[in-house]
């Protein structure tokens, strides 16, 4: 997977802009608060179809402006594509792949392939358990098309059963009469997305041992447990009929704690996963360099993972964070990146070995 060129107007402070990258590493350098991540955010927006940073896309349309577009050529095993997307204030948002449109943002995803790496990824250890299912959703949906569909779907039963727990007090009848619905679709698709997961972690695994013992030494081993909140044991998640017979019963037999609670208290957006090393709780006993270290691995994985499964290389975006690194780790992560294309942004490019070098002031590059 390769990003060969990227359009931009009216993104964030980028008035306009067209840059061109090269097959290895691209420096994107410059002070603070001149556009580095927003260059970074307009290509990765074109990659997921949202912002990693912004709630709402209409934080992106620069001030002043009505619309804000994105075009990025890349190429991947098979040929030259490209992706075009447009933000009006107040309408949905309009994307086109190679000149036709797409009703969908998961009609997108997964064509232009990325890891996105940023310094607050360094605390995924130390992070609360949404940052880790984020993980997992950016990297499964670039995968499977089916899986963001399935966790659309899941998201929006999810919204419609909360809304009836939180109307239980006022109008037992109906909640009743109708629970049993949302929580039978609730528990299929989370039956789904919990196979998904746990295939995943255990896929990625592998390469997170191997990239953490690459750093650190062979003395202490990883592992990565998916913990899935219907409580079954890892193996478990493979049967789905099983595990949305589990949820099902979960969802079905504690109404009363819920509608306490005012919320579902049981799916997979209670999922975690649990990082050991020497078989110890890594956001316990970890050291902060260890755990560090782990969500660097974690991250690499991500693309060695999405490398296995498709066949295709992502693109890696490094946004600030070889500064946030020890000599070390710099180094290890400067040998791991060299055979690939990165985007990496900084205010020191001194210390990064090679490549194309960018600067940008104000929101204009050269
Ligand atoms: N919607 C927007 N329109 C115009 N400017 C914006 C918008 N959103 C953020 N900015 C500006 O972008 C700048 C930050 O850019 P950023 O890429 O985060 O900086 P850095 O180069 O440090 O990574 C800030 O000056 C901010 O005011
Ligand atoms: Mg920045």
């Amino acid at each position: 997977m390769e990003c060969n060129r990227i359009r931009i107007t009216d993104f964030r402070n980028i008035e306009s802009a067209e840059i061109e990258f090269d097959r290895g590493v691209n420096i994107l350098c410059g002070e603070n608060a001149q556009g580095k991540t927003n260059l970074l955010e307009a290509i990765s927006f074109a990659s997921i179809g949202k912002s990693f940073r912004a709630s709402r896309d209409e934080e992106m349309i620069r001030f002043g402006a009505d619309c804000a577009s994105v075009s990025l050529d890349f190429t991947d095993s098979q040929r030259r594509q490209n992706i075009t997307l447009r933000m009006m204030a107040g309408k949905r948002k309009h994307i086109e792949k190679n000149n036709v449109k797409l009703g969908r943002v998961s009609d997108m995803v997964g064509a232009f392939r990325t890891v996105l790496f940023c310094p607050e990824h360094l605390s995924l250890i130390k992070d609360g358990p949404g940052e880790r299912r984020n993980y997992l959703d950016i990297a499964l949906s670039q995968l499977y098309p089916v899986y963001l569909k399935s966790l659309q779907r899941y998201n929006q039963i999810l919204k419609q059963r909360n809304q009836l727990i939180r109307s239980a007090e006022e109008d037992r009848r109906s909640f009743d009469a109708t629970v049993e619905l949302w929580s039978e679709q609730l528990a299929r698709e989370a039956a789904v997305i919990s196979r998904y997961r746990y295939r995943y972690l255990k896929k990625a695994e592998e390469h997170i041992k191997s990239c953490f013992s690459e750093m650190m030494g062979e003395r202490e081993k990883p592992t990565a447990v998916y913990l899935g909140s219907s409580k079954q044991s890892p193996e478990e998640y493979e049967d789905t009929e099983r595990t949305e017979a589990v949820y099902r019963e979960l969802l079905n037999s504690h109404h009363d704690r819920e509608i306490g609670a005012g919320s579902t208290l049981w799916g997979i957006h209670k999922d975690d996963i649990e990082i050991l090393l020497n078989n110890k709780s890594a956001r316990l006993y970890a050291s902060q360099g260890q755990q560090r270290s782990l969500a660097l691995a974690m991250k690499l994985a991500e693309g060695d993972v999405c490398a296995s499964i498709c066949g295709e290389t992502p693109v890696f975006l490094f946004d600030d964070v070889f500064s946030e690194l020890d000599s070390s780790r710099r180094a290890y992560l400067s040998g791991k990146i060299s055979d690939r294309q990165v985007i990496i942004t900084t205010c020191e490019p001194s210390g990064i070995a090679g490549g194309k070098i960018i600067t940008v002031k104000n929101g204009v590059f050269e």
